[in-house]
């Protein structure tokens, strides 16, 4: 498949990265992987780790050898954002596209598109989780379904609350698992430490009714109780949900509602909690 034209995959190269490349690197995901010691999930911590790939950028040929006989994923190297549709069928045939590039150091904290730090580091560890690994593959045949249903939005949402920005709840309290938390140092602060965003519980149709920001810290974080739940909702017949989702208005991001289950009640919250 990589380098054809129709799938936008792009050969890694990976002896082409220059070691300055690989330093810069090797300091994002050394501070990074600190500050998520107590932050991340352990699906992901432990699968990060069993990766290695603290001392430099990842050769998606050996990681893919590594999640194959896990969860039957592959990484594909891609130059950037792909089209919608082709990037759901990579999710739904298990290939997660890959962006090519790193940042530069002048961008360490903050990226306009998703680089191969926020692709690998933020990602790629749940890929390696059985569950999570299956609830992907699932979010792809449903997007591709979505297109022709038009509720690519509402889908959109679920992709970005929680493959983007989930917290998950865990014994050990509240934990990340959303990937553009992982990737930023801030943001992995603030979700779990400010009083400013609200943390609400799972529930797969308010999450399709929520605005969401793209250019500031989320105002709203949902809380899984666990992967399987994710699985559940995602597998099973969307077109009803869409339906019932589509004749209710959209909420704003900060919104809070009577019946959430509101775990914190942001400071900025637009609503009331019952
Ligand atoms: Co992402």
């Amino acid at each position: 498949m990589t380098g054809s034209e129709d799938d936008f995959t792009i050969p890694q190269a990976w002896h082409s990265y220059a070691e300055a490349e690989h330093a810069l690197w090797r300091a994002l995901y050394a501070r990074q992987r600190a500050l998520l010691a107590e932050r991340a999930c352990r699906e992901y911590l432990t699968n990060l780790d069993a990766f290695d790939v603290a001392d430099g950028i990842p050769d998606f040929a050996r990681v893919s050898r590594m999640l194959a006989p896990r969860t039957g994923w592959s990484l594909v190297a891609v130059p950037g954002i792909v089209p919608a549709e082709a990037f759901f069928r990579h999710l739904a045939e298990r290939r997660f596209p890959v962006t090519r590039w790193l940042r530069r150091p002048d961008q360490i904290d903050y990226l306009e598109e998703p680089d191969i730090f926020h692709d690998f580091f933020g990602h790629v560890p749940l890929l390696a989780d059985p569950v999570f690994a299956r609830y992907m593959a699932e979010y792809g045949r449903k997007a591709l379904d979505a297109i022709a249903l038009d509720a690519l939005v509402p889908l959109t949402r679920l992709y970005w609350y929680i493959v983007e920005f989930g917290l998950i709840r865990t014994a050990a309290g509240l934990r990340i698992c959303g990937a553009g938390i992982m990737s930023s140092r801030a943001e992995s602060m603030h979700c779990l430490d400010s009083d400013l965003p609200n943390r609400i519980g799972f529930d797969l149709e308010r999450i399709m009714r929520t605005d969401y920001r793209i250019d500031a810290f989320q105002e709203t974080y949902f809380v899984l109780d666990g992967f399987e739940q994710l699985f559940e909702a995602t597998r099973q017949d969307l077109a009803p949900v869409y339906a019932r989702v589509k004749a209710l208005p959209d909420l704003p991001a900060n919104a809070v509602l009577p019946g959430d289950r509101v775990i914190h009640h942001g400071t900025r919250a637009f609503g009331t909690a019952a």
